[in-house]
């Protein structure tokens, strides 16, 4: 499900055309067990805690300061995952597809096991959630590579993500090179329950 912030009558034509159900906000908190907080750090008031509260919530956010300074992350005293979790305490939060170009995702989405396949890093300090985070990623084409909890997703403050372990490149990685970061297949998932504006040209 899909959402936005001028409501799902505005965003029903793409809905149509991806196949993805629309709604508004509070909607989409409702549906799913995943949602992506695709939406700038700057506006807290869009994510609702309270029904969010035991879901996981993906922040692929990354700080842009021309759409406001946030004082936490111009000291690096928070990481952008962190300032998302501290405004959804019930929810696990995980840094994922913040180091993807959303016209890339589609294009770039390889099987399982192909040698040509990329690797995403994600981020959590939920063990469960990052499972799930992980077979989500490979369901969609990606693999993925375990990058540590919230806290280590760095403190660039335009991309957040400054020193990803060697193989945790954002680039084309060889099946080979990320071996060791294969998701876990047994983690349960249910889909991916709604986002924000995810990946998809604004009407
Ligand atoms: N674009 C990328 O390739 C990319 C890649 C990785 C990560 N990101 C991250 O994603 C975040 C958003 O970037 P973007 O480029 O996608 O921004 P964007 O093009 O401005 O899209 C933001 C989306 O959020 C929605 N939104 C805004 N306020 C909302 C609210 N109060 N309630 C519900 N929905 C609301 C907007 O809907 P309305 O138009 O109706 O307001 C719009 O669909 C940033 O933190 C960025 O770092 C983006």
């Amino acid at each position: 499900m899909l959402s936005n912030s001028r409501g799902p009558e505005t965003i029903r034509r793409i809905g149509q055309q991806i196949g993805c159900e629309v709604g508004t906000v509070d909607d989409v908190a409702a549906f799913g067990k995943m949602i992506a907080a695709a939406i700038h750090l700057q506006m807290p008031p869009a994510i609702p805690a309270a029904p969010l509260a035991g879901k996981i919530v993906l922040n692929p956010q990354n700080y842009f300061p021309h759409f406001g300074p946030v004082p936490a992350l111009e000291s690096g005293e928070l990481t952008t995952a962190e300032v998302l979790a501290k405004r959804l305490p019930g929810s696990k939060v995980a840094k994922a597809l913040n180091s993807i170009l959303v016209e890339d995702v589609v294009p770039d989405a390889r099987p399982t096991g192909a040698k040509d396949r990329r690797a995403l890093p994600m981020a959590g300090d939920d063990a469960d959630a990052k499972a799930s985070v992980a077979t989500f990623l490979d369901q969609i084409g990606y693999d993925s590579v375990d990058a540590g909890g919230l806290a280590e997703t760095g403190s660039c403050l335009r991309n957040d993500w400054p020193r990803p372990p060697a193989t945790a490149s954002c680039q084309t990685a060889t099946g080979d090179s990320i071996a060791a970061s294969e998701p876990d297949q047994s983690a349960p998932f249910g889909g991916i329950g709604g986002s924000y504006g995810v990946g998809l040209p604004r009407m």
